[in-house]
């Protein structure tokens, strides 16, 4: 098996194919292991991460926690609100403070763009980044490709659209670099406000017609609204977004194909997908939780293995 090129995994820009084909395997390995009545190995005993979380979080967070304790780590949880950043304490003086407690490798989750790039410029511990702003969230992208793999046999050749929120999305854009250097055709969809104008450059394809979109890909990845994140109105109302933008049994059902549904959570029901979809046989949001742990376990196993 060959080696992960990385020190630390700050987003999918600067991974290569065999990195990311580095991480399938191991997460395969990892996910027979996880399904086994012993879900624990030894691989990451006496390492040390910590989990910062500077933003909220439920599936991220709880699924780097459970693959360090099924690697065997010691793990400590940090976050945001309940910590002395709220005292006025600086990003890197809180991390330097929990790395003198000996912490060997850092998750991190920040609302600035860039934080574990400027973070990994200081500190000597290996960090993962969970999500950046509306920058990247590098896992959440090897979990989906490795989602889309074990559904469709592959990646590459085939078609996704990434449709909402695109512009505040850190999903979109690790998605969008995962994809491509796996051969895939990728393809955003959402009301002009929402794509940035900058994406045609990344070699997307742009579509402001949910149909049309629908009707080109294998697979429809439905993003949330990032309303936390936007500080103007970017369009009317939700109920107008879900009219053009909300995925609905009706509209799947006027495809003449099947197409495979995903959706990195948390959902917002009848706003970008409507129940009866997110909960039907097209959708592979749950493996995609599923997924999660293995991929995260096989992050952390490369990354440690470095050393
Ligand atoms: C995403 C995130 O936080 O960027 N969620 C996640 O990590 N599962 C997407 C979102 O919040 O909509």
């Amino acid at each position: 098996m060959g080696k992960f090129s990385q020190r630390n995994l700050l987003g999918i820009k600067n991974l290569t194919r065999d990195d990311i084909e580095l991480v399938f395997e191991t997460a395969d390995n990892f996910k027979a292991i996880i399904n086994r009545p012993i879900k624990k190995v030894p691989s990451l005993r006496d390492v040390t991460v910590a989990n910062i979380f500077f933003e909220n979080s439920t599936r991220t967070r709880i699924s780097f926690e459970l693959a360090q304790k099924r690697l065997s780590a010691d793990v400590v949880n940090f976050s945001a609100s309940s910590s002395s950043v709220s005292k006025g304490e600086t990003l890197i003086d809180t991390v330097k403070n929990i790395l003198s407690m000996k912490v060997d490798m850092v998750v991190m989750r920040h609302p600035a763009p860039g934080a574990c790039i400027f973070l990994s410029k200081h500190i000597n511990a290996q960090i993962i980044n969970a999500g950046d702003g509306t920058h990247e969230h590098p896992t959440q992208a090897l979990l989906d490709a490795y989602s889309i793999k074990e559904k469709l046999g592959s990646v590459k050749g085939k078609k996704i659209a990434i449709v909402g929120d695109i512009t505040h999305s850190r999903v979109a854009l690790s998605n969008i670099y995962c994809l491509q250097k796996l051969g895939a055709e990728v393809m955003v969809c959402g009301p002009t406000t929402l794509i940035p104008k900058y994406i045609s450059s990344l070699g997307v394809k742009v579509e402001h017609d949910l149909m049309k979109a629908l009707n080109w890909c294998d697979v429809a990845n439905m993003l949330r609204i990032q309303l936390e994140r936007q500080d103007i109105k970017y369009f009317p109302s939700l109920r107008e977004y879900s009219m053009l933008y909300g995925l609905d049994k009706q509209r799947l059902k006027s495809l003449n194909k099947e197409i495979v549904i995903m959706h990195p959570g948390p959902i917002n029901r009848g706003v970008e997908i409507t129940s009866d979809v997110a909960d039907s046989k097209h959708s592979i949001i749950l493996d995609q939780v599923e997924n999660g742990v293995a991929t995260r376990m096989a992050v952390m196993y490369l990354l440690a293995s470095q050393k």
